[in-house]
């Protein structure tokens, strides 16, 4: 928990929480604002843009936990998501995206620390995620938060156990995130 914690030093304008109901199309338009190449890191192909209308409708029906960063204009620049995995006892299966012109900028970083409370929130033990190998972005993240990759099949199943935090890299978290 420490590792982590001493990792969130970046600083970034706009804020992160969680989407509300009414967010819905600035959800879709964020996905929509993303290139070929981000929707194929994010989706492991190709999205078309019915896809993705469909696919962020069905996040906000299904009970998934959707985290944005909306910039100082209030849109939706970046996601995070944290998917039920029903079969699999006590895990989520969570996903990114930022857009392009605003990457690398730790806003993915933030993200994944937001999402890891709503985790903890729900009790979830276990997250997965899953990419491709050549996903660099998403690797380094990913390691961050101490998930353990392994590779099959030209995918990327990360994983990250997510233990009990104690209370004080807890509150840091929240503080921090
Ligand atoms: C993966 C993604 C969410 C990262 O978001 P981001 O806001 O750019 O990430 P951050 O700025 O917080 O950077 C996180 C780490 O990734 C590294 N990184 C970011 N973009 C990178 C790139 N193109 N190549 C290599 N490393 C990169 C950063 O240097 C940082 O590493 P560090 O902590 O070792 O310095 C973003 O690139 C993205 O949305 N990609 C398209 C969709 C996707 O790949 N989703 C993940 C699969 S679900």
């Amino acid at each position: 928990m420490d590792n982590i914690v001493s990792a969130f030093t970046d600083s970034i304008e706009g804020r992160i929480r969680q989407l509300r109901p009414s967010d819905l199309s600035q959800f879709t338009e964020h996905l929509l604002r993303l290139d070929r190449d981000s929707r194929r890191d994010r989706f492991n192909g190709t999205a078309s843009d019915a896809f993705l209308s469909t696919y962020a409708e069905r996040c906000f029906h299904d009970g998934t936990t959707v985290v944005g960063y909306l910039g100082r204009e209030g849109h939706v620049h970046g996601a995070a998501e944290l998917h039920e995995r029903p079969e699999l006892a006590d895990t989520g299966e969570i996903a990114f995206s930022v857009e392009p012109g605003h990457q690398k900028r730790g806003i993915g970083r933030r993200l994944f620390r937001r999402l890891i409370l709503h985790a903890h929130a729900l009790d979830y033990t276990r997250l997965l995620v899953t990419t491709h190998p050549n996903n660099e972005a998403m690797k380094r993240l990913a390691r961050t938060f101490r998930a353990r990759l392994s590779f099959s099949d030209g995918s990327t199943m990360g994983e990250i156990e997510l233990g009990r935090p104690d209370l004080e890299g807890l509150t840091e978290m929240q503080l921090s995130a």
